[in-house]
């Protein structure tokens, strides 16, 4: 387990799920390094849990490595990274360039671009933890939003990959894989997320807890909906039937789109 004292930032840690990953290893006893794109919600997160507080836009390498470098000088070693932020753009193959060009950029290659700098140091050392926010949608699919599935299945393999290959050097991985989440993106999420996530939503602090019992269990998937386990063997034992049940869902959205409208 993590020792008191160790050294960790939570990128996109002003709110909703960050928050809670700043919170909740603050009150382990790490050091928290709150990072935002928004300077005043991490600085708000972080002196309430007597963090430090860095602004930066992890969707840019220079974002990220500036983050690197600072939380560096503040901590020391940096023991944990939490790269959290994400972002969903709505759409399917209409959705734009720019949406496309951005969700690759903070749902994947930030998580990239922080392994960069971190990793030799963490094989030297022997040890070092990555933590990925992904999300169900990153097992399983996300209706609504082509853009953010794709994404986030992309995270899933990158964070898999990591595992896999570093391991057995000391690398510790989490890949964080949750339904929905009571924050501003579910409440964003307009009628795919009224459908599909609403009704089995949870707190930030679940997410929050699930992580921290799964980091002292050694566990790569963190699902704090268990069920997600269970429709993720269902995706690959019988595609199909998988696929038949999200038209239904599908139909379901689009019934409750027109009913509305
Ligand atoms: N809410 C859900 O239902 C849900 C479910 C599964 C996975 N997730 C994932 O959890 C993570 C956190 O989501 P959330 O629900 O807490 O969202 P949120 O929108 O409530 O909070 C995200 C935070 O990230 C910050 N952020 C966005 N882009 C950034 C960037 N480029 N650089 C730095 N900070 C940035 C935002 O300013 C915001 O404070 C995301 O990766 C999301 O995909 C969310």
């Amino acid at each position: 387990m993590i020792g008191s004292g160790a050294g960790a930032v939570v990128t996109g840690g002003g709110n909703g799920i960050g928050r809670a990953l700043a919170r909740r290893l603050a009150a382990g006893g790490l050091r928290v390094v709150v990072n935002d794109l928004d300077p005043a919600a991490a600085s708000a997160v972080a002196a309430e849990i007597e963090g430090f507080a860095v602004p930066a836009d992890v969707s840019t390498e220079d974002g990220v490595a500036a983050l690197i470098a600072v939380a560096r000088k503040h901590l020391g070693h940096i023991d944990v990274y939490c790269s959290n932020a994400g972002i969903a753009a709505p759409g399917g193959y209409e959705a734009t360039e720019p949406d496309w060009q951005r969700s690759w950029d903070v749902n994947l290659m930030a998580h990239v671009r922080a392994s960069r700098l971190l990793m030799p140091d963490w094989l030297d050392r022997g040890t070092g933890r990555l933590v990925i926010t992904a999300s169900a949608a990153g097992l399983l699919t996300m209706l609504g939003t082509a853009p953010y599935s794709v994404t986030k299945h992309a995270a899933v393999a990158y964070a898999e990959w990591m595992a896999a290959t570093y391991g057995h050097r000391g690398l510790a991985v989490h890949c964080i894989c949750p339904q929905g989440v009571r924050t501003s993106m579910l409440a964003g999420s307009g009628p795919a997320g009224d459908v599909v996530l609403r009704d089995t939503a949870i707190e930030p602090e679940a997410v929050a807890e699930a992580l921290w019992e799964g980091m002292s269990d050694g566990r790569f998937l963190i699902l704090p909906h268990p069920e997600v386990a269970r429709f993720y063997g269902l995706r690959a034992a019988d595609t199909d039937k998988w696929l038949r049940g999200m038209g239904v869902l599908q139909q379901r959205i689009e019934d409750s789109t027109a009913e509305s409208g």
